[in-house]
């Protein structure tokens, strides 16, 4: 996936946004709250992100990540609130918001009985998209897929299927794309695949939105990340900011059989509180996982609403 064929069939995109929201906020979530029978699944989620971001919303399972994806991208309604997508409100003006995102949701979507070629021209139908055929080509291209254009997507790898649920989200070449758990279960180099996608992405200027339970993926990828907890906002910024309001380092020791955390300051202080320490210790960088615990006190991925 080389950039400059990538910034080629961006720029045979047209231009869909208003210039005002391309240069001011790309993404604005005003105080939503959805409510789930008993379930407050988001409460009160305020986040404005701009032009150009990698935004990452971390979580546990049922933090609401996946119910943030699906209000932004017009497919639920909020209880409460607004959002705007470019500018457009997602309830008033859905086809506005359409027009500009693309999605690639959490469960594989695609058709599996259709061929990986036919998937994308039903999709590129559907959106009325011109140059169809030879958009589909570039995409599967980029996206690693020429050689099975033509194969069943039932016969996909999981690694493959994912590729081109990404690949069909980017082919009307939206100004945001939302990726729900893009990497879930995919091998390293697969995972790594999609990364220099995204960074590809980024260069050319789209705004990227998505979730993971990968604290090295937000690392790795991400300009800000939030993290939500039973569907707060606990956290927001760069991930060198988050990391370092809970410290540069952090010692690890047994106690009991089970794995404790001290965040430190520095190297040197963790080095003189593992003296008293019995037993193995590792001292390391903190990393948004350690962010995590400390605010909430769950590992991500491991909590259940
Ligand atoms: N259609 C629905 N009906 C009832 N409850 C729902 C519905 N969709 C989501 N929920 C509940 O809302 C909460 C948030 O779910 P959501 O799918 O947004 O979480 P998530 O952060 O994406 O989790 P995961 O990491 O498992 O994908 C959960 O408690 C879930 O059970
Ligand atoms: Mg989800």
């Amino acid at each position: 996936m080389d950039r400059r064929q990538w910034t080629a069939f961006y720029l045979s995109a047209p231009p869909r946004l208003p210039l005002a929201s391309v240069f001011g906020h790309m993404i604005n979530i005003d105080h939503i709250t959805k409510i789930y029978g008993a379930i407050r699944a988001l409460d009160s989620l305020t986040l404005v992100i701009k032009q150009g971001e990698v935004f990452g919303l971390l979580g546990p399972n049922g933090a609401g990540k996946t119910t943030t994806i699906k209000i932004l991208t017009t497919l639920s309604k909020p209880t409460s609130g607004r959002a705007a997508i470019g500018g457009h409100d997602v309830e008033k003006e859905p086809l506005a918001v359409k027009n500009i995102i693309g999605v690639a949701p959490q469960e594989i979507n695609l058709d599996k009985e259709l061929t990986a070629e036919q998937n994308l021209r039903v999709y590129g139908m559907l959106h009325r998209l011109d140059n169809l055929g030879r958009d589909i080509k570039d995409i599967l291209e980029l996206a690693g897929l020429s050689e099975r254009s033509n194969h069943l997507v039932r016969d996909f790898s999981g690694g493959m299927q994912r590729r081109l649920l990404i690949a069909r989200a980017l082919l009307t070449k939206p100004n945001v794309l939302f990726l729900d758990e893009p990497t879930v279960g995919l091998d390293p180099q697969v995972r790594r695949q999609i990364w220099d996608l995204v960074r590809n992405l980024k260069e050319n200027g789209t705004t990227v939105f998505l979730t993971t339970h990968y604290i090295e993926e937000a690392e790795a990828l991400c300009t800000r990340v939030g993290i939500l907890s039973r569907g707060r906002l606990i956290a927001l910024g760069t991930p060198q900011e988050l990391k370092g309001e809970v410290g540069g380092f952090v010692l690890e020791y047994q106690e009991n059989g089970n794995t404790r955390y001290i965040l430190c300051q520095s190297r040197e202080e963790a080095h003189s509180l593992s003296q008293s320490k019995k037993g193995p210790i590792i001292i390391r960088e903190s990393n948004l996982e350690d962010v995590f615990i400390k605010l909430t006190g769950e590992r991500i991925g491991k909590a259940e609403q």
